[in-house]
Order: structure tokens, then sequence, then C-alpha cells
């Protein structure tokens, strides 16, 4: 007998793009301790370990259930011997004695610190660890340190960047994006991606992905929309990625590539005037003009010729191992190669054409995932 009668194990695929997972994970004990084993590996560059558990907690993330006891995950894919034992252990102490050890790790409590600057990744995380640096604030310490202007500007902004962005931010920032864009591009289509169009409440950036109906492109966009921001006093840091794309170039094969398209990392300033009740009364001690009326927030602007929107949507909506899902599934399952520009048939040798995320998910051969389903 069981609790879940319409479940079976066996019918979960190991592909997260035929599974539905909302942001209503029964699971969180289990799939945040695989998480921080994936980050530890991450930080050490060993990515089928990292792959390994960012597989099993997407899994456990779809469940319908908690999982109490072994006998919940069996027939389960990616349910490898490390996770097996973790889950065994969490079960029976509540909690993971391996995800606590590499919480008190002095190796991956300096590489979390290090890679919480914007900037800074593993590479430059393990530069510092040589040279025996520990904590950031050794890093702000050492002079000699030649830090690139993302990094500096990622120190100078770190507590406005390290907190969340709401999605009461998200939309402020998105009202600003529109009024810009369109300044420029009356017709333009804006759509914010990443987390929030999967119904994440807060998120790590704000990404929005622009396109163009009808035929006309204009590669000056993104440098009018930052030249603007810049002249009103918005603009704290922006990097524009020149568009690399080869017309008819196949799809890449890697599974975790960058895409070819024209885009812009900013830092952008979000005035939000707080409405302090002291400000009011106390006026003696308390002046106004100390108090920062703003927050720095990570936006990413990517800008896509519109016959490419629905791939280049449904890349940016994510989640990264949904993404993953989908290539792995195409080529290995479909003989199709799958990127955020297009999908090629390697059996037919076309492309084939997509208007709406829908219409790829019906090439690939899959029942329609609708984005908040795409928490993997
Ligand atoms: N992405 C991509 N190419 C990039 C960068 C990101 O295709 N060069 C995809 C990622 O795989 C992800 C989505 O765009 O699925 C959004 O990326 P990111 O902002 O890093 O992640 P989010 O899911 O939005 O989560 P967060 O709240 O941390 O920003
Ligand atoms: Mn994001
Ligand atoms: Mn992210
Ligand atoms: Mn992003």
């Amino acid at each position: 007998e069981s609790e879940v009668p319409s479940f079976t194990a066996s019918k979960v695929s190991q592909y997260s793009c035929q599974r539905k997972t909302t942001l209503n994970n029964f699971n969180k004990k289990f799939t945040d301790a695989f998480e921080i084993m994936a980050e530890n590996y991450e930080f050490k560059e060993n990515e089928m370990f990292c792959l390994e558990f960012l597989r099993a907690a997407s899994v456990l993330k779809c469940l319908p259930f908690p999982v109490v006891r072994m006998k919940d995950i069996q027939g389960l894919p990616c349910m490898g011997d490390q996770v097996r034992d973790i889950v065994e252990e969490i079960i029976e102490e509540g909690e993971s004695s391996r995800a606590k050890d590499v919480l008190n790790d002095e190796r991956y409590k300096s590489f979390k610190q290090f890679t919480s600057v914007f900037g800074v990744g593993v590479k430059t995380s393990e530069k510092w660890y040589r040279m025996g640096l520990r904590t950031l604030e050794e890093v702000k310490a050492e002079k000699t340190l030649k830090l690139s202007k993302m990094q500096r500007v990622g120190l100078l902004y770190y507590e406005d960047l390290v907190s969340c962005v709401s999605k009461a931010e998200a939309d402020a920032v998105g009202l600003i994006v529109k009024n810009t864009v369109r300044t420029f591009l009356p017709d333009a289509l804006i759509t914010l991606t990443g987390g929030f169009r999967r119904g994440k409440k807060i998120g790590h950036d704000i990404d929005f992905l622009i396109t163009n109906p009808g035929p006309r492109e204009d590669d000056d966009l993104l440098h009018k929309v930052v030249d603007l921001w810049k002249k009103q006093g918005l603009l704290l840091y922006c990097d524009i990625i020149e568009s690399t794309f080869v017309k008819d170039q196949l799809p890449s094969r890697k599974v975790d590539a960058m895409d070819n398209f024209q885009k812009c990392f900013a830092i952008l300033k979000l005035y939000q005037p707080r409405v302090d009740n002291r400000s009011y009364n106390a006026s003696k001690e308390f002046d106004m003009a100390e108090v920062k009326d703003w927050k720095a927030i990570r936006v990413d602007l990517v800008i896509c010729p519109f016959e490419q929107y629905a791939y280049a949507l449904l890349g940016w909506t994510g989640s990264r191992q949904f993404g993953r899902d989908l290539r792995r599934f195409a080529n290995h399952e479909k003989k199709m190669i799958l990127d955020n520009h297009a999908l090629y048939d390697k059996r037919k040798r076309i492309f084939l054409k997509a208007g709406s995320e829908e219409e790829i998910f019906a090439h690939l051969g899959l029942d329609y995932v609708e984005p908040w389903e795409r928490n993997a």
C-alpha cells in the first residue's frame, strides 16, 4: 500500500524536462544538503560529482511528498551511493554530517565568501586561496591585488548585491527597462526571464530578454539604453558583450555554453525612498541627506533577433538544471542539438523553427512544461 497512490517512482524521468518542478519543495532538508555538496565539488572543479548532486537535488524537488524512509527513494533516477548515504543519515539523524563538515571546511568557507562577489568565480577564488587569503576582509586589505573593474564594483556595492532582489524591485526595474528601451524602439518586446519568470519571489539579479518584432534590428540599442542611464545617473556599472552569432551556425553542443547574443551585465541604481517615521520627528539627530535612498541591483539585458526569441526565452528562463536536461534530452534521445539560438535535427539536417516555447517542446516530442514548473 502507498500513501500517494498516483505516484510511481519508476516513472520519474531522469530528465527534469520530463518532470514538473514547482517551488513547493517537500524535501528541502535533503536538497539543501545536496546543493552544499554540489557547490563544494564545483569549488573543487569536480564537474561529475557536482552534477551528480545537482541531479539528485532536482529529482527530490519534484516529489509530491517528503521522503521519510529509504523506501521512498527506491526506483528513483539519479540516486547514487553518495546520495543514498546522505539521505539515510538525514532520515536517521535529522542532518548530514558530510554537509556539515563542508560548511565548516576552511576552503569551502573562503570560496563561498569570495564567489559571493560579483566578478569573482572559482578561478579567482583559487588564486586568492593559494595566496593565503581566507576572508573578504583580507582580500580588501591586500593592496597588491589587481582587481578587475567588475570585482572592484562587486566589492563597492557588496552589501546591496548580496541582499536578494525582491519581486517588487524586479517589477520596478522592469518599468525602467521598458521605458528606456521603448524610447528607442517603440514596439520592442521586453520579457522578464530568469528566476522571476519561474515564479520565484527573490533572486540574485533581474534578467530581461529584448526583441523587436519585424525585420528591423538595432545593434546600437543596448548602447543607447546604457548611455541614457549614464546621463540619468542610474548606471553604476555595465559590461556590454557584442554578439558573436554567425548566420546558420549549428547550435552549440556544450551543455553549459554561453550563447552568442549581444548582452549587457549591468548594475543599476534603484531609488527607493524609505519612509522612516523617525525622520519626521527626530529632526536633530537624523540627517535625511545621509540616508542612502537607493539600492544597487544586478540586471542582465539580452537582445535577440525576433526569429530566435522562443529559443532565447526558453534558455534564459532556466532553471540552469532544466536547460541542461533539455539539451541532454535533445542530444541523447532525439539526435537534435539545442541551444539558446536554435534547434537542429541531425538526422534530417534541418533547423526547426519555433515561434513559441510550446513549439520547441513539440519539436522535441515533450509535453509542455510551464515556466513555474521548471524550477528543477
Ligand atoms: N543563462 C544562459 N546564458 C548565460 C547566462 C544565463 O542561458 N550566459 C540562463 C541560465 O542557465 C539560467 C537563466 O539564464 O537558466 C537565468 O540565469 P541566472 O540569472 O544566473 O539564474 P536565475 O535562474 O535567474 O536565478 P537567480 O535568482 O540566482 O538570478
Ligand atoms: Mn537571474
Ligand atoms: Mn544565478
Ligand atoms: Mn542573470
